[in-house]
């Protein structure tokens, strides 16, 4: 028998996982090892903004209320995973009403956001622990994204209040989900500023500003999806002390640790040494969280994903290319990863 993830690194955050509905099922062996190792969900796909409402009005509740049962029969916390985002939200959100061919008005965009977020909120009240409440507001080519980078929430919202910011979108979501649920985490959360570079900047820049506005963010969500290779754990610490000074926390949101380092690579061969290599990487990252942990300014890690079988990283950046980000292979076996977590003795 194997020791509980959850009951060794645990301590000081809560350790989740994202999944999709097969593992609500108890027969499920992905269920087993959800219960076993973790005491936080995530939903990967079933909660965000096309599965919940997707026409006006028609909200989908089925799914989330199974989650909702699940966590309460097993003890867990449920990260909301989101409220607003610019992929997978439906497109009549930004349309007119009348005439699909016209774009939606700020002041149409605006209710339809805070009727999604707060019809969503209100009936999960105290169910959901901690909610994304905006992902991927960064652009990559710095700023927040636009029209351009795939985003319309920024073009059509805008500078509501008129004093010459347009990030008044992001406020407002995180106003509409704190009267909603005053007692929920809310958190901004974003890829690819574990490196410390621009785009960190950016999200430093904006939560500065949100804050000092009032605008109530708990926390900065890292997804993390890295590589065996980089970034450096080193700039990692500095990206996550730039926001902690802020006055918020830091949480590592969507964790899987990738074979490759670029995405022209092909496919490799899973061999014994690679995933020694990787153990060594999920040991210095969560030295890291553990350390940040206990000083409590980190309080809430999550991979993305249960096992190798179902990582994200197969359909993408390169579609068919195996990976093996996660901490369980393919047969749901603990890998040397899952071994350096619990048991560092164990790495040689
Ligand atoms: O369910 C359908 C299936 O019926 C259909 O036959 C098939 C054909 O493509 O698609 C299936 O849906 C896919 C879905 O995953 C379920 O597997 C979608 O195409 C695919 O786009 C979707 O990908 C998800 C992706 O977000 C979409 O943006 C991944 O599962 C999910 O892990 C990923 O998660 C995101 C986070 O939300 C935000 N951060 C990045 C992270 C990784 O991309």
């Amino acid at each position: 028998d194997i020791p509980n993830l959850v009951d060794i690194v645990g301590q000081n955050y809560a350790m989740g996982a994202a999944i999709n509905q097969s593992a609500l099922d108890a027969e499920n062996q992905h269920s087993q090892l959800l219960t076993k190792h973790f005491n936080s969900i995530t939903a990967d796909n079933f909660m965000k903004m096309d599965a919940m409402q997707p026409k006006e009005g028609e909200f989908v509740w089925s799914e989330t209320d199974r989650l909702v049962k699940f966590a309460e029969a097993n003890d867990m916390e449920i990260r909301g995973h989101t409220l607003l985002w610019h992929s997978q939200v439906p497109n009549w959100f930004f349309t007119d009403p009348n005439d699909a061919s016209k774009p939606a008005t700020r002041e149409q965009l605006l209710a339809r956001m805070k009727t999604h977020i707060q019809t969503i909120v209100t009936r999960y009240k105290g169910k959901v622990h901690t909610w994304d409440v905006v992902n991927e507001v960064i652009s990559d080519g710095g700023g927040l994204r636009n029209e351009a980078s795939n985003s319309k929430w920024r073009d059509i919202i805008g500078d509501v209040d008129g004093d010459g910011d347009d990030s008044d979108y992001i406020e407002l979501a995180f106003r509409y989900a704190r009267e909603a649920d005053p007692d929920a985490v809310l958190v901004i959360n974003d890829y690819g500023m574990e490196g410390n570079g621009n785009k960190l900047n950016d999200m430093v820049k904006l939560v500065e500003k949100l804050l000092a506005k009032g605008t109530p963010i708990d926390a900065v969500g890292f997804q993390m999806h890295v590589s065996m290779y980089g970034p450096d754990v080193k700039l990692i610490r500095e990206a996550f002390e730039k926001v902690i000074a802020l006055g918020v926390n830091v949480q590592v949101t969507e964790l899987d640790v990738s074979i490759y380092s670029s995405n022209s690579e092909l496919e490799m061969p899973v061999t014994d040494e690679l995933m020694l290599q990787q153990a060594y990487r999920y040991r210095e990252l969560f030295d890291l969280f553990d350390e940040l942990g206990k000083r409590g300014v980190m309080d809430s890690v999550t991979v993305w994903g249960l096992a190798d079988d179902g990582t994200w990283l197969d359909n993408h950046p390169v579609k068919g290319r195996k990976d093996a980000p996660l901490l369980f292979d393919r047969k749901l076996k603990a890998k040397p990863a899952f071994w350096a977590l619990v048991d560092p003795t164990t790495l040689p």
